[in-house]
């Protein structure tokens, strides 16, 4: 079934890039709502199987945040094979984001640039969606993020921690998008260690302190040796529960070829898999191995996964590649990383998590 996903996608590509890449995915979101991409339920390889946080994770293998950004497809992203689905980023009032076009294709380096500026429908929107999901079909995180205009940031992040600590597997707060003004501030540890207090306390009073989801942190990959050092330091004191690592990049590499190398926003895909798989490693190396990470960069293939699983990673996720492969790259990659764990001797992932990584 695998390959009849996959293949599909490749029938249509040379239609796919005629069209601006926004109008596409507003095309693919909606073949999804209406069931137009129906794929069968492969079977779970046992040696993909996650266990995390009280989670069972059927492969490691998740949708990266930014491409159901309003609930819409989580359930139809879930049966196309990924272990989990982050949606989201959800700002608390809806909002447009940044005039378009805000997204590019650079094809030729496999990446992506956007700057989308957290388009949003506001919370409402999600939470209604995310209502009448069954949740033994599968996990779903949500991503939050801050209105524009907000300027005591913390308080978008507690209202959504309230908002969706009844409706998500998992909570991220995400402070790592380039096109938002002022938020990577956030990144810094005085504000960080508040931020991360408001919103734990947010959480526990959102579900009376019953079953209160993982808290997770996205971080960006464009961080100096001491913004690491202090957020490591911060997250452990702060007791979250995960670190997600990494977001988009504002540097460009030398090695980029497309014509829409230029343009302002956030660069994913290939390009980012290096910066953001050492950025997965030193995380791991400067929290000791005792908080999970997901890796998130420039994955395309089960090698790409495997790789973050290496330098620490428990989960991972991936967006970018989707753009070129279709969604049948969540099977390719589970394939793909099933015979290599296999192939190296792994019972399971977690038994390969950070084996990469010099003490
Ligand atoms: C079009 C687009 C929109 C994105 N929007 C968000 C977002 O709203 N929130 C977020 O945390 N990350 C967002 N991301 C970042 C991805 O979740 C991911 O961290 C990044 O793209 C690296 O993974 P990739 O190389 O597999 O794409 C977005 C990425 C893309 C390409």
């Amino acid at each position: 079934m695998f390959s009849s996903c996959f293949d599909s996608y490749r029938l249509m590509w040379p239609l796919v890039r005629l069209l601006d890449p926004e109008t596409a995915h507003g095309l693919a979101v909606r073949a999804l709502e209406m069931g137009l991409m129906p794929c069968a339920a492969s079977q779970v390889d046992p040696v993909l199987r996650v266990h995390l946080w009280g989670l069972d994770f059927p492969n490691p293998v998740g949708l990266a945040a930014g491409f159901d950004k309003d609930a819409r497809v989580y359930a139809q992203m879930l049966a196309q094979g990924f272990g989990f689905v982050e949606v989201g980023s959800i700002t608390p009032q809806s909002q447009p984001g940044n005039d378009k076009p805000r997204l590019f294709r650079l094809e030729a380096d496999g990446a992506v640039i956007n700057r989308m500026g957290f388009n949003s429908e506001g919370h409402k929107a999600s939470m209604m969606r995310l209502q009448s999901r069954h949740r033994s079909r599968g996990i779903v995180g949500v991503n939050l993020g801050k209105n524009k205009l907000t300027e005591d940031a913390a308080a978008d992040y507690e209202i959504g921690a309230r908002n969706f600590a009844a409706l998500a597997d998992y909570v991220v707060i995400n402070v790592s998008s380039p096109n938002t003004p002022g938020l990577r501030a956030l990144q810094g540890p005085e504000v960080l260690r508040e931020l991360l207090r408001r919103t734990q306390a947010a959480l526990s009073d959102g579900c009376s302190g019953k079953n209160r989801p993982p808290l997770l942190l996205k971080i960006a990959p464009d961080l100096t040796d001491a913004d690491k050092a202090d957020i490591a330091h911060v997250a452990l004191e702060s007791k979250i529960d995960g670190l997600i690592v990494t977001n988009t990049t504002i540097e460009r590499p030398a090695s980029l070829t497309s014509a829409h190398k230029g343009e302002t926003g956030g660069l994913s895909g290939r390009p980012l898999f290096a910066p953001s798989t050492r950025v997965l490693g030193e995380m791991y190396r400067a929290t000791g191995g005792k908080l999970p990470l997901i890796g998130v960069g420039g994955i395309e293939d089960g090698r790409g996964a495997y790789e973050k699983i290496l330098a620490g990673a428990s989960l991972v996720q991936l967006y970018s590649a989707m753009v070129y492969q279709g969604p049948g790259v969540a099977r390719r990659v589970n394939r793909e990383l099933a015979e290599i764990l296999k192939a190296d001797g792994f019972a399971c992932v977690s038994d390969a998590v950070g084996k990469g990584v010099k003490a």
